[in-house]
């Protein structure tokens, strides 16, 4: 659904002042992104979903302070989220405003542009016309002078990585990002993206891939080069948009994304095989004291070369509940073995 230009109705609740959990750094742990010296928790909160107009505003209020007092303090977005695209930024502008503002310094913010967002040929890909243009109305519509992290989206064939690299490059000269990553790159691409960035004097900070226990690309040289490189990983949709959770066992709940969206996960991903495999680490997790979600989380999080874990949540509770995944995120050589012969 596109659009950049909508209007928003009015909470009531904005005046409700909103205080941090004192304890919040307590819990979490923080991990060097490469070799930068940046830290990020071990699990950043993503707004793909849940925070668009469509979606309830309290909802999404109460998901990024129960994420801020877990010690979550980073928050992943990009020009398109919603829906409508753009709605999942002013969303979080108006809550920062409410809610963040005293604590803008305590935060990591992140964006992207690379996916379609207007209309004409300015509005999609990899070009420094579309990255410029669509990181300024990101700002505007998020409130902020600048983000932390700015992401080119995904790898554009037309356009020479020199191209998009430099947009990056002038972006942080400019001030309008301190770091930048890429997103959805493959290990050629990146290799030659991080070598740019390097000679521009901007270093790549963070890959973004897609990685979870059903999908391991990342594991056949992706992840070997970030970790030569020194540049963090932080793996989007590690619990397969909640496959990877034990939800799915018994049917399909009518909360569930692919009742409530539906567009990027239906029923046609529920396959017999799937569920079979969810079946097995479900078993498994138990063994350990966990729940699939939790291994799953913890599975991704054993390996050092992995900076943090961007998960999704619809409920509060879903945030708290996958952060215990810290409680246990060792695995012997059996269970690895076991997990690597039920993934096949
Ligand atoms: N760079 C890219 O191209 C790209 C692409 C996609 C996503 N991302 C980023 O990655 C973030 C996360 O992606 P994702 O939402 O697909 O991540 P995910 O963590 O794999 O899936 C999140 C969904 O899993 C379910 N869930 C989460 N925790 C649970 C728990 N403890 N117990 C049971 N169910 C649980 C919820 O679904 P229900 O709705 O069923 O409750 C939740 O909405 C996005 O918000 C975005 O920032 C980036």
């Amino acid at each position: 659904m596109r659009s950049a230009n909508f209007h928003y109705f009015r909470s009531n609740s904005s005046k409700m002042t909103y205080t941090p959990a004192l304890n919040r750094y307590q819990g979490m742990e923080y991990r060097k992104c490469g070799n930068s010296g940046l830290k990020l928790p071990a699990f950043s909160l993503g707004l793909w979903h849940n925070f668009g107009l469509v979606n309830s505003f309290e909802n999404a209020r109460n998901l990024l302070r129960t994420a801020f007092d877990q010690g979550i303090t980073h928050f992943d977005l990009a020009n398109n989220y919603g829906p409508p695209y753009g709605s999942a930024e002013a969303n979080f502008g108006r809550i920062m405003n409410f809610d963040f503002r005293s604590y803008r310094d305590e935060l990591i913010i992140s964006s992207k542009a690379g996916y379609d967002m207007w209309d004409g040929p300015y509005g999609n890909w990899g070009s420094k016309k579309y990255l410029v243009a669509s990181l300024d109305q990101s700002l505007k519509r998020m409130n902020l002078d600048y983000v932390d992290i700015f992401y080119h989206h995904r790898p554009d064939p037309e356009t020479p990585l020199e191209e998009t690299m430099s947009a990056l490059d002038q972006i942080v000269r400019q001030g309008k990002a301190l770091y930048v990553g890429i997103s959805n790159y493959r290990q050629e691409e990146a290799a030659k993206s991080i070598e740019i960035l390097k000679q521009l004097g901007t270093p790549c900070l963070i890959h973004q891939p897609k990685y979870s226990m059903f999908e391991r690309w990342v594991e056949d040289g992706l992840l070997d080069l970030l970790g030569r490189e020194g540049v963090g990983c932080i793996p989007f949709s590690p619990l397969a948009q909640g496959l990877l959770t034990d939800k799915y066992l018994e049917g399909i709940p009518e909360d569930s994304r692919v009742k409530t969206s539906g567009k990027f996960l239906n029923e046609s991903h529920i396959t017999e095989d799937r569920l079979g495999k969810t079946a097995r680490l479900n078993t498994l997790a138990q063994e350990r004291g966990q729940k699939l979600a939790q291994m799953a989380l913890a599975w991704l999080l054993k390996d050092e070369r992995v900076t943090s874990v961007l998960i999704g949540s619809s409920k509060p509770e879903q945030i708290v509940d996958s952060i215990k995944a810290l409680n246990n995120k060792s695995f012997t050589a059996d269970e690895i073995r076991t997990i690597d012969s039920i993934l096949g």
